[in-house]
This record gives structure tokens, C-alpha cells and sequence, in this order.
């Protein structure tokens, strides 16, 4: 019951609507214009740019006297259009996962809780244990397994290769740090820069990380890679760590994997594996005989965000030895001591398995996601796009203004506008140019990188709501827009 105190005070302090009811109209519009975004994610063109006024607004102070209720949803309104354009069938750049209308739900929900995972007993550790659980199955991981949900591929990369630290220094690092230790990793010329950085994080430094070339297909060279880790082991240097890639960001490579298993157990040196959004496709018919190997690894991160299209942002760390990412991160202040009874059991808590104290409950859109769909329909998802980008490749074969530059292997193609007419030297900038028209003409948003020294227009299809149509849609709009982007770029290269 409230006192007379409690009545004058609540209304001064507290941050609840005043009118439940209210509130209710209000949240539910605000989910009706969610809902429409997702509903309508085909409809209209793939990128939206901030206009002007939004980016005067946006250029506002901070609001010292709130707003009020109105402003405040107008404002998150008037964000809607321009997001980066990830729901849209047409959005083929980077590698960036279409989301669900189901995740709004979830997310809702974990709002509601507003659940610190770092730890106590409750039911978001509950949940990320089993779905931990799941992800040990789903990689044939043994029982010793253990991991954690993060924000990407990038955190998971940093905390796994913070756990094969711990085990090359026996934990000295911990204490003692690494002044006195010469480790070294190794990975491909095609690996992801989150990988490099992760050395830079972890003191190691990226000269510490050996880039070795790749075969034709951009898959590690594992004879090279043999050939360095003899050098530096005779050069006194510790090898460390193998970092294999499943899917490479640039042509989605998948390297060896079953070799690099058999040169890290030989050589007794960690083997992590990137798999950010290829190692998804364990739960792929079409991919899964390509993953042999995975499950091999001591570590893997991937994320959820990208083929498996939960909404951002969610990754994860598997580490086989599970134990090794405990005694990685470890501690437990006087005030988290663990206790058998009451709010502070639950053991073990989140916080001793990565760098984080205070965590959301990102683990329950995850779960949430697997529960809805389950890994066959995730997998069909996945398949489907690779049908799709066989069906590009083709296409682009095909037509005698394109030429293929890779190989596909998973969701990617690259390839070139290439007409015998052009003098080669303006082909980069010429095909730099179709690919930021396709963006601002909102029909297409593929991306692009470079390979053997070419530009290469980039189409990656982690999107389960591309259709085959999309594709011609695509190739058409590269023909149309080649003329204008020839001219000016001719122009431009030739007034300078
Ligand atoms: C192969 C690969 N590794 C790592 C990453 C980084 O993942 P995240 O952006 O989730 O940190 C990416 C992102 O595209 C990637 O493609």
C-alpha cells in the first residue's frame, strides 16, 4: 500500500508512464510502424540516405527539459527509412544478415526483463546455458565445450585467441603479461581484419600475426603455412595459434580445414577457426560436406547476425577446452562471490567467460530464433542462397561484358564490367563507379573489393529474401548504368 509520502514522491521520480493506458496506444504504434518496416522491406529503393533535415536534427543538443512522449516517437520515426538497407531483397554488400519480424518480438521481451547476463541466478543464464548447449551440438563439440553470446565475429575472435593465450603461457599472461613471451600466430592473406586486430588487442602486435599466401581458390597454402611455422620455431619464436577461415569476407573461401587440424595437433598450437558467417552453414545440406573439419577446431566464432539472420547485434564463442575461456577472464571480486542459495548462485556466471560485467539478454532473441525455426528451415534458408548465387555466377559467365574474378564457394560472387573497348586502366574506377550508382539509384547495394590487384564488383546473398528475379533486376541495372559511369569516369581520369 502507499503511504501519503509515497504518493507525493512517486509522480517527481519515477520514469513509468503516468497513464498505462497511454502507453499502451503508443507502444503498440510504434511496433504497427515496425511491423510495416519489415512488411514493406521490398517496396521502395534498398539505401535511403540521411537527408538534410534529419542530419540538422540530428545535430541537436542534449535535451536537458525532455521533449515529451511525441517528439521523442517522432524522432525514433523518422529514423526508419534509412537504415543501411539490410532488410531489402536487393541488399548484396559486405555480409550483413536480413533479420526478422519475429526478432521484434524477442527484443520486446528482453526489454521487458531488462536482465543484466552478466550473472546471478535467473532466467537469462538459464537460457544462454542451453543455448550454449546447442551450439556445442551443433558443431559436434565435446561436453568440455563452453562459450558465450557477444556482440560479433570481432569480440568472439578476441576472446578465443585470449583463451589460447592463457594456454600457451600456462596463464602467466594473466599476471605477468607478455613482455617476455614470443608468440605468433598464423593465418591467410584472405583472412578478416577483425583477426589482426584482435593481436593488436591482445598486446601481441599484428606484426605477430603471419599472413601466408593462398591458392587460386583464396585458400591458405597449408604447405606454406608449414614451411613459417618452421622458420619461426627455428628462429626461437612460440607458434601459437592457427586461424582458419570458413567463408573468407572476400570471396567466401573455406580453407582446409581438416589440414590445419592435422598441422595444429602435430605442432601442438591452438587451432581457432573464423567461421562469421559461413559456419552458419553447418546446419546447410549444401554446406555442410564443405565445413568438414569444423568440428575439429579448439575455438570458433561466428555470428547469428549474418546468415542466420538474427536482427543485430549477436555472435558467438565456442571454445572446445571450455575451460581455458574460464581462466581466461576470471574474476571474482569480494562482492560477486559466488554463494550455493539465493540470487547470487547459478554458477558459473557469463561474466568469467569474457571481458564483459554487464551484459544484455541478447541470448534470448537467439534462442527465440532457433526455437521458431529450428536449424532445418535455418539451413533450407541457407541453401537456397547458394542456389542464388550459383544462379549469378552463371548469369555473369554468360554475358560477355562481365568476367568472372573467384570462384564461388559460398554466398559470393565477384566479377568485373569488362568491355574490350575500354582502356583496362579505367576499369576500377569504372566498376567503383557502377557500384555507388547501383547504391544511390537504391535498385541494387552490392559492395566491392579488390583481388589479384582488380576491383571487383561484389555481390554477397545472406539474404532469405532475395529471389531469383532480384538477380536479373541486378545484372540489368549494371547494363544500363555502365554508359554513364564510362563517361564520367573518362572524362574525369582523362581531365586530370
Ligand atoms: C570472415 C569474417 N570474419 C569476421 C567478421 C567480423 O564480424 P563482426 O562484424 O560480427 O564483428 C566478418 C564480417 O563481415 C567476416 O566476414
Amino acid at each position: 500500500m502507499k503511504s501519503e509520502d509515497d504518493a507525493k514522491h512517486l509522480p517527481q521520480t519515477t520514469l513509468d508512464p503516468g497513464d498505462w493506458s497511454a502507453f499502451r496506444t503508443r507502444a503498440h504504434a510504434m511496433l504497427d510502424a515496425a511491423i510495416d518496416k519489415m512488411e514493406r522491406a521490398g517496396d521502395g529503393p534498398v539505401w535511403t540516405p540521411v537527408d538534410d533535415d534529419l542530419k540538422r536534427q540530428l545535430a541537436t543538443g542534449l535535451p536537458v527539459k525532455g521533449r515529451g512522449v511525441d517528439a521523442a516517437d517522432d524522432a525514433i520515426r523518422s529514423l526508419l527509412p534509412h537504415g543501411v538497407g539490410n532488410t531489402h531483397p536487393r541488399f548484396f554488400g559486405w555480409v550483413h544478415g536480413s533479420g526478422t519480424p519475429a526478432n521484434l518480438i524477442a527484443d520486446i521481451a528482453a526489454a521487458a526483463l531488462n536482465a543484466n547476463a552478466g550473472g546471478r541466478d535467473h532466467a537469462a543464464i538459464q537460457v544462454e546455458r542451453q543455448l550454449i548447449g546447442w551450439m556445442r551440438d551443433l558443431f559436434s563439440f565435446p561436453e568440455t565445450a563452453n562459450g558465450l553470446v557477444t556482440t560479433g565475429t570481432s569480440m568472439a575472435t578476441i576472446s578465443a585467441l585470449k583463451a589460447a593465450r592463457a594456454r600457451a603461457t600456462d596463464l602467466a599472461d594473466r599476471t605477468s603479461g607478455i613482455a617476455n613471451t614470443r608468440l605468433v600466430g598464423y593465418t591467410s592473406a584472405e583472412a578478416h581484419a577483425c583477426n589482426a586486430r584482435a593481436f593488436d588487442m591482445l598486446g601481441l602486435g599484428t606484426d605477430a600475426l603471419r599472413r601466408i599466401p593462398t591458392d587460386d581458390a583464396f585458400r591458405i597454402d597449408t604447405a606454406a603455412l608449414q614451411t613459417v611455422i618452421d622458420a619461426d620455431r627455428a628462429a626461437g619464436l612460440q607458434p601459437f595459434a592457427i586461424i582458419g577461415t570458413a567463408g573468407t569476407v572476400n570471396t567466401g573461401a573455406i580453407d582446409d580445414l581438416p589440414a590445419l587440424a592435422a598441422i595444429a595437433a602435430r605442432e601442438n598450437i591452438w587451432f581457432h577457426i573464423d567461421g562469421a558467417f559461413a559456419a552458419s552453414g553447418i546446419m546447410s545440406d549444401r554446406l555442410r560436406p564443405k565445413l568438414a573439419g569444423i568440428e575439429l577446431a579448439d575455438s570458433i566464432a561466428f555470428d547469428f547476425h549474418k546468415w542466420c539472420h538474427v536482427n543485430y547485434d549477436a555472435g558467438f564463442v565456442l571454445v572446445r577446452e571450455g575451460d581455458w575461456l574460464r581462466s581466461a577472464f576470471t574474476t571474482r571480486p569480494d562482492y560477486l562471490q559466488p554463494k550455493q542459495r539465493g540470487l547470487a548462485a547459478g554458477e558459473p556466471w557469463p561474466v568469467e567467460f569474457g571481458p564483459e560485467l554487464s551484459r544484455g539478454f541478447r541470448a534470448l532473441k537467439v534462442w527465440a530464433h532457433f526455437q521458431e525455426f529450428g536449424t532445418k528451415r535455418l539451413g533450407a534458408s541457407i541453401s537456397a542462397n547458394c542456389d542464388l548465387i550459383e544462379q549469378l555466377a552463371a548469369l555473369v559467365d554468360a554475358d560477355p561484358l562481365l568476367q568472372r574474378l573467384a570462384p564461388v564457394q559460398t554466398s559470393i560472387c565477384c566479377f568485373r564490367y569488362q568491355p574490350h573497348d575500354i582502356d583496362p586502366a579505367h576499369l576500377d574506377a569504372i566498376n567503383d563507379e557502377i557500384v555507388i550508382r547501383l547504391q544511390e539509384t537504391g535498385i541494387a547495394a552490392p559492395s566491392t573489393t579488390w583481388l589479384n590487384g582488380k576491383l571487383a564488383i561484389r555481390v554477397n546473398i545472406t539474404n532469405h529474401r532475395t529471389r531469383p528475379s532480384d538477380l536479373t533486376v541486378l545484372i540489368d541495372a549494371i547494363h544500363a548504368l555502365a554508359p554513364k559511369a564510362i563517361a564520367d569516369v573518362t572524362g574525369r581520369l582523362e581531365s586530370e
